[in-house]
């Protein structure tokens, strides 16, 4: 959530009445990269040859790595490239300074280990050139000018700096700072050296902040280009389509956590997280690039349609027509180069080689994957317990409230509102009586507050980050005058971890979740409403050097807190704004303050798209747009649509109008509550994909391209995904329509509707009709989806429910899948207690059998079968199972949608059983 306005503690009400109603962003508070300086000088380098050279007399090898000193011709200033080969078809390039007059930022935290190398051999070494191979990939490395090919197989499938656009500004000392007026090294050669001449080298305006720059110009930046690559993908958070644009004529797309009031919509402008990863599609190969860089970036994209003649790439098959292909510049402002290349060569092995490095969300509980009812904000205990019983009231399932800043005693978190909530434990209570939880605000802002205990105690421990001077920053925020923890700190974060213990979060119990916001940081008086880049942390870096991490610091201290709580044994449940690669480890994530308008409802699909193929699975945006009230329409389709998406959370801002279900009319109500309870029907989906891409990486919510890499078709989508490869959603996002185009994919595949069992045949376009009760998803031919269908007030109450299989067959009468069982909230599940069951049918026989020797003692079973595009003919059932025996179940047969149910099989799901139709 975010404040109204810039200046708002300077105004009268009246005058925040009218910022309220600005209709969107102020860009004049953001930078565009022509104000940024590196990015000037970064974007202004032109392609040609590049003035770095390998000195490959130099080279060192190494079992995993080769090593080569490198120097700018230019300016003479030397480096140390090195390349490891990575286990699972994974290459890392570093390229520092080969002795930086001080160390550069190498990004902690992302990675979620240190990665597991590969050997590799030296299959040719000349004077111009090194090619090594590692599995069943290869890379050359050009010495003059320095560039990398990257091949998988034999195909080359990226480029690096074949366009020539690498910058390395090596750190130097300020010009008047050099003894007697001397120019420092390099800054005198035949060359033009443009950080000399660019007044924003050293220091740097922006409106009236003032940036010190000490360390002066430190830029990095390098080209890549994806060969055959028709789109590029990822690079989260931007509120844009999810195949990335050409950005030759607008700025590049920009990642720099920032609190952006009322973003804009299809730009590349920055938000609130930074995930620098990027995914190539092309219809024979899938590969990705990881920029391990945590300060300002922005990466520029040109596609096929916008190339020059790339003249450094010789290794074309020549004859053939010209590949498609994406290029992309990224340009960080200091750190230094580390890129990893995930070479594929499908888009799962992508996901799986990107998830070993920085990690897989681990398995949510399952209350996380229900419904969650927040609000800026409940205003009181009282508040709370009606909207949580008129949930009930109106037999709308709900798991989880939220409360907002609000609730705390004037913005200090940890704390409660001493009136208002009085009796945090027993509302707390309240909730988990009826299997429900409850949420709560933490922010990273500290209230200078000298009767707040953790202001003092961050005061006396030095924990906050301090200003270019070494004084304490102090920022506005929420609580007005702030300062920050600085997160960096291992002790501070150990610090913060430990607040959430139950003797010191006073009020709390197991069932208080937590909620990390305005983590960019956002500084409200601060430039571009966050922290100055001269601020220093931990270590002695500047804030320049973490600020896109600052997010992830947080909500690690969070999840060590939530899991030391319980003594390891809950999984933590967190949602955060700000985020960076490897958030995913620790926490959900929202796309923020959206708004109550239909473009924002379907932007939320490119957006967790964008998400979910750079590693983070749990995504959600606010349902029902965060600033403004959505009309009825707009609100029921948003409902429908986050239903299938998979954070489901309604939010909105503390000045629009009330907005619980029960407050609009009988039949928006009523269509609000069946998709709330549609998407409880299907949470033994939601968990069982959750389960998975623990396991494997691929991410829950996915792009058609996923599952259909050669199927043209399906590139550049950004109104219908896939849930695993079970379900394709096509939500409606538009008003009044009576009809939605929806592409189905695989011409081999037939697609069952879920609601009328419809079969539609793979590989076009059909035109579905829709009325408003209608959400359009569908069960792909030859997938096994389990569904609890009995609803209840929270999820935790259908534990023991019993469960519904559809059975939806392929063209050759076929089906498969999978489920996933546990307590749904311990970790007790790393220790095999679990049971993952396979489910196959082949047209007369379904069966589940144990996927791996893992058990648990569910005491669920197996209410009914549905077999979806089942010819006549079947008149009864077998069911078999070592416990029951064997008997005869009847079944039904519906010849209008070709649809046979299997009738109270009643197995129990622990067990092993078969069921053979006759
Ligand atoms: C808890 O529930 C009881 C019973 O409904 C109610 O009387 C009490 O006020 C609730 N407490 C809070 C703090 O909401
Ligand atoms: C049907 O069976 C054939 C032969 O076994 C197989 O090649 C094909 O992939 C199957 N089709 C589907 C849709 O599974």
């Amino acid at each position: 959530m975010r404040w109204v306005g810039f200046t708002v503690w300077f105004l009268s009400a009246v005058d925040i009445a009218l910022i309220c109603y600005v209709d969107a962003v102020d860009r004049m508070n953001f930078k565009s990269c022509q104000q940024s300086s590196f990015c000037r000088r970064c974007r202004g380098v032109q392609p040609g040859k590049s003035s770095y050279e390998l000195h490959l007399n130099t080279l060192k090898v190494e079992p995993s790595s080769i090593e080569a000193e490198m120097v700018n011709t230019e300016n003479g200033a030397r480096f140390r490239f090195q390349l490891f080969a990575l286990q699972d078809g994974t290459f890392r390039m570093k390229i520092n300074e080969w002795a930086p007059l001080k160390p550069r930022y190498e990004v902690q935290y992302a990675l979620q280990g240190e990665p597991l190398l590969n050997k590799l051999k030296v299959i040719e070494r000349t004077a111009e050139l090194v090619s090594v191979e590692a599995g069943a990939n290869k890379v050359t490395v050009h010495a003059i000018p320095f560039h990398v090919d990257l091949f998988s197989g034999d195909e080359l499938v990226i480029s690096v700096n074949a366009r020539g656009l690498m910058r390395f500004e090596h750190m130097r000392l300020k010009p008047e700072q050099s003894e007697g007026g001397e120019k420092t090294e390099g800054e005198d050669g035949p060359h033009h050296d443009d950080t000399v001449s660019d007044p924003g080298a050293w220091e740097e305006n922006f409106k009236s902040h003032h940036d010190t720059k000490p360390n002066g110009p430190t830029a990095v930046a390098l080209d890549f280009s994806f060969i055959g690559a028709h789109y590029a993908y990822g690079i989260p958070e931007h509120a844009d389509s999810f195949a990335l644009k050409s950005t030759k004529n607008m700025d590049p797309y920009r990642l720099y956590n920032l609190d952006v009031f009322e973003y804009e919509l299809n730009n590349a402008m920055a938000l609130y997280g930074s995930v620098p990863v990027l995914i190539a599609h092309g219809s024979t190969h899938t590969v990705g690039m990881f920029w391990l860089n945590a300060a300002e970036t922005w990466v520029d994209i040109l596609g096929t349609a916008d190339q020059n003649v790339v003249s450094s790439i010789v290794n074309f098959v020549s004859g053939s027509a010209t590949p498609p292909q994406v290029d992309s510049h990224f340009m960080s402002e200091s750190g230094i180069i580390d890129t990893f290349f995930m070479l594929g060569p499908k888009p799962k092995d992508v996901f799986r080689q990107y998830t070993k490095l920085t990690g897989t969300a681990p398995l949510p509980q399952y209350f996380a994957l229900a419904h969650h009812q927040c609000r800026w904000n409940y205003n009181d205990q009282d508040d709370v317990r009606n909207v949580d019983n008129k949930m009930d009231e109106y037999d709308i399932p709900n798991d989880v409230m939220w409360l907002d800043i609000e609730h705390t005693d004037s913005k200090k978190y940890f704390t409660w509102d001493p009136i208002k909530f009085s009796q945090a434990t027993e509302m707390i209570n309240n909730l988990t009586a009826k299997g429900r939880k409850l949420v709560t605000i933490v922010d990273p802002h500290i209230k200078r507050d000298s009767n707040y205990f953790l202001h003092n105690d961050a005061e006396n421990n030095d924990y906050y980050v301090k200003t270019k001077d070494g004084k304490v920053f102090e920022g506005w925020c929420w609580p007005g005058s702030s300062s920050y923890l600085d997160l960096l700190n291992p002790e501070v974060r150990s610090y913060l971890s430990s607040q959430y213990l139950l003797q010191n979060y006073h009020g709390s119990t197991l069932d208080l979740y937590i909620w990390n916001d305005m983590n960019e940081p956002s500084v409200f008086n601060g430039p571009e409403v966050t922290m100055h880049k001269d601020c220093l942390h931990y270590g002695g870096w500047e804030h320049r050097d973490i600020h896109n991490i600052y997010g992830l610091l947080h909500t690690i201290s969070t999840y060590e807190g939530l899991l030391q709580r319980s003594g390891g044994k809950l999984r933590p449940f967190i949602l955060t704004r700000s985020h960076y690669a490897g958030s995913q480890r620790y926490t959900s994530v929202w796309t923020g303050d959206n708004t109550a308008e239909w473009g924002h409802l379907q932007i939320t699909i490119p957006m967790c798209l964008s998400l979910s193929v750079a590693g983070i699975s749990f995504c959600g945006a606010d349902v029902g747009g965060f600033f403004k009230s959505p009309d009825a329409e707009l609100f029921v389709r948003w409902y429908q649509a986050a239903a299938f998406q998979p954070f489901f959370r309604t939010h909105s801002h503390i000045d629009t109008k009330r907005r619980e279900p029960w407050l609009f009319d009988e039949h928006t109500l009523s269509f609000i509550r069946d998709a709330i309870r549609k998407r409880y029907s299907f949470l033994p989906l939601w968990y069982t994909l959750f389960f998975e891409h623990e396991q494997g990486g691929a991410p829950v919510m996915r792009p058609l391209w996923a599952e259909y890499p050669s199927e043209v078709p399906t590139f550049a989508l950004d109104d219908e995904y896939l849930l695993g490869d079970k379900l394709l959603v096509h939500p409606v996002v538009h008003p009044g329509v009576s009809d939605v185009s929806i592409y189905f994919p695989g011409p081999q595949d037939v697609w069952y509707d879920i609601d009328t069992h419809r079969k539609i045949q793979g590989g076009g376009t059909v035109k579905i009709p829709v009325t408003i009760s209608k959400i359009p998803v569908f069960q792909k031919g030859g997938t096994i989806i389990s569904k609890k269908e009995r609803i209840r007030r929270s999820s935790s109450l259908t534990h023991h429910d019993p469960y519904t299989l559809f059975v939806a067959v392929d063209r050759n009468g076929s089906a498969s899948g999978t489920l996933y069982i546990d307590d749904g909230q311990s970790f007790d599940y790393r220790k095999q207690k679990y049971l993952y069951l396979s489910l196959e049918f082949n047209g007369n026989k379904l069966s589940s059998r144990y996927l791996d020797a893992a058990w648990y003692p569910s005491r669920s079973w197996l209410e009914r079968v549905v077999i979806l595009g089942l010819p006549p003919g079947v008149t009864n059932a077998q069911v078999e199972s070592k416990s029951g025996g064997r008997v005869t179940v009847e079944t039904m047969y519906n010849s209008e949608t070709q649809s046979l149910t299997v009738r109270k099989p009643a197995v129990s799901i622990a067990e092993e059983w078969t069921i053979v139709l006759q």
